[in-house]
């Protein structure tokens, strides 16, 4: 399974894919990585020996589906978002439909959508008083958190827990999860 990976941040999950791939146990080759912003994601990349991109979301605006779109095509059969903030167009997840996967640290559809990323996620799980959270891994389709589910993986949260100690404990789990996932989908299951 060829892959390529689209990063917006610190990409540990990124590098738990590496990790799994580097120990021989994923049978993936990552093609490129993709960021629509400098981050320490795309550093990971070329410390890796991984071909990067930095496509400025900003500058591109409207353009940046297309352009992953022509950087990707005929090359990858996975695009794995691994942190990746930009929403990809309609056009894009359309043509794309079932070869792009998600995580999202939240047991959807519960704290997803539109405004709901990064620490804003834990932040609300604590205020809702939910007693469990957990990661979802998704395909991704036109809108945003809606696509199918593919796996969801629940910890709790205790009384002492805080958004940042939540945030933590999930991150943990989502690096299990995620290379899990395209594991299976390599595997055709
Ligand atoms: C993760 O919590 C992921 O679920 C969310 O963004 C975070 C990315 O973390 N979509 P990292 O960049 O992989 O460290």
């Amino acid at each position: 399974l060829n892959i390529a990976v689209l990063v917006s941040g610190g990409g540990s999950n990124f590098q738990a894919i590496i990790d799994k791939i580097n120990d021989g146990k994923l049978p993936c080759k990552i093609d490129c990585v993709i960021a629509d912003r400098k981050c320490y994601g795309l550093e990971r990349g070329s410390s890796n020996g991984i071909k990067t991109y930095l496509l400025d979301r900003k500058e591109l605006k409207k353009n940046l589906s297309k352009e992953i779109d022509t950087i990707l095509e005929g090359k990858v059969d996975l695009i794995v978002l691994a942190g990746f903030l930009s929403i990809l167009d309609s056009e894009f997840t359309k043509k794309w439909s079932k070869k792009i996967i998600n995580i999202h640290p939240s047991l959807l559809p519960k704290f997803g959508g539109p405004g709901m990323y990064g620490i804003k996620i834990h932040q609300a799980v604590i205020a809702a008083g939910e007693k469990e959270s957990g990661c979802t891994v998704h395909y991704v389709d036109a809108g945003v958190d809606t696509g199918e589910i593919i796996y969801q993986e629940k910890v709790s949260v205790l009384e002492n827990d805080t958004p940042e100690t939540l945030q933590k404990k999930v991150l943990e789990i989502e690096h299990r999860l995620l290379p899990q996932a395209i594991m299976d989908i390599a595997e055709g299951n």
